[in-house]
């Protein structure tokens, strides 16, 4: 089997711009990634996905290096291309094929035999709860449904190295759990993409803001939130706040003083994700 589990892979990045035409969707990143688990999260535009098709060998960078456990992705996509699994954003599945021919197909052009691919297939779409649907066609399936072929793909193979841009977009809650529960059993790193600030919290032991084609924050989640010394988030529809976004008037304020600010009618908010957005005036208004 070619595939070898190597546990938490180094990822390290220098100087990565990327250029399309006129736009600078990369400015200049910088990072080391070593978490099993990352989460990128920004704004849409941030670069993103730019950063991850340039990460697993689809996109040529304009400048900089990027290499993973030592293997460069312009030099080495030999290697990486055979290693790693990557979910792209818009990824879909090919209309005439069932989740099972699919995922076993991928499996046996990765190197697999046949039949190690028919029982791991079978197994990662039990376990992504789609048995049933196992042998229809994807152009019957629902979007979400679509989606979780991928995860039960990359479930099936387990990569030493998966990249997943945006896998829960347009999952239902359940689904969401199952994916959740898919990248948790997956044995070496994984990188994804979210909106979801929840998700990046529960989920990655690295998280990464990527605004502007530059990061803004990385960290763990602990560090990363520990920035706000303790404090709690203050919020009015009918107040201005030390920051003022989509009608709302935010402030960040020690646990002593909420009181006096509750009073006033404004409502107090646990600190997630999504302060750092605020803080790092992503969502200011102008
Ligand atoms: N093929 C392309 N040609 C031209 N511009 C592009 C191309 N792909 C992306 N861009 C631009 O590069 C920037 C970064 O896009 P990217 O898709 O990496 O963002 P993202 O963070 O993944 O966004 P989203 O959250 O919406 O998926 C954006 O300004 C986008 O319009
Ligand atoms: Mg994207």
């Amino acid at each position: 089997m070619l595939n070898v589990i190597c546990g938490d892979s180094m990822i390290r990045i220098k100087g990565l711009k990327k250029d399309y035409g006129k736009v600078h969707a990369l400015k200049g990143i910088d990072l080391t990634l070593k978490g099993r688990i990352t989460a990128i999260i920004g704004r849409n535009g941030a670069g993103k996905t730019t950063l991850m098709r340039i990460l697993s060998t689809q996109l040529m960078p304009t400048e900089g290096t990027a290499e993973i456990d030592g293997h460069d992705v312009i030099k080495d996509t030999g290697w990486l291309r055979k290693t790693i699994v990557s979910i792209p954003q818009e990824a879909s599945p090919i209309s005439v094929l069932t989740p099972y021919e699919q995922i076993k197909l991928y499996l046996i052009a990765k190197g697999m035999d046949a039949r190690s691919a028919s029982e791991r297939t079978k197994r990662a779409l039990k376990v992504m709860s789609m048995s049933d649907a196992a042998n229809m066609p994807a152009d019957e399936l629902s979007g979400g449904m679509k989606r979780k072929v991928f995860v039960a793909m990359a479930l099936a193979y387990n990569s030493a190295i998966t990249f997943m841009d945006e896998p829960t977009t347009g999952l239902d809650p359940i689904s969401r759990l199952e994916v959740w529960s898919a990248i948790k059993k997956l044995n070496g790193s994984v990188i994804i993409t979210t909106h979801y600030m929840e998700e990046a919290q529960d989920l990655a032991d690295d998280v990464v803001m990527v605004e502007s084609g530059k990061v803004l924050e990385h960290g763990s989640v602990k560090d990363l939130l520990s920035k706000f010394n303790g404090k709690i988030r203050i919020e009015s529809t009918s107040r201005r706040g030390a920051y003022n976004v989509g009608g709302l008037g935010i402030s960040y304020v020690g646990v002593g003083k909420a009181d006096a600010y509750l009073k006033k009618g404004y409502t107090a908010r646990q600190i997630t994700l999504e302060d750092l957005f605020i803080v790092n005036g992503v969502y200011l208004e102008s």
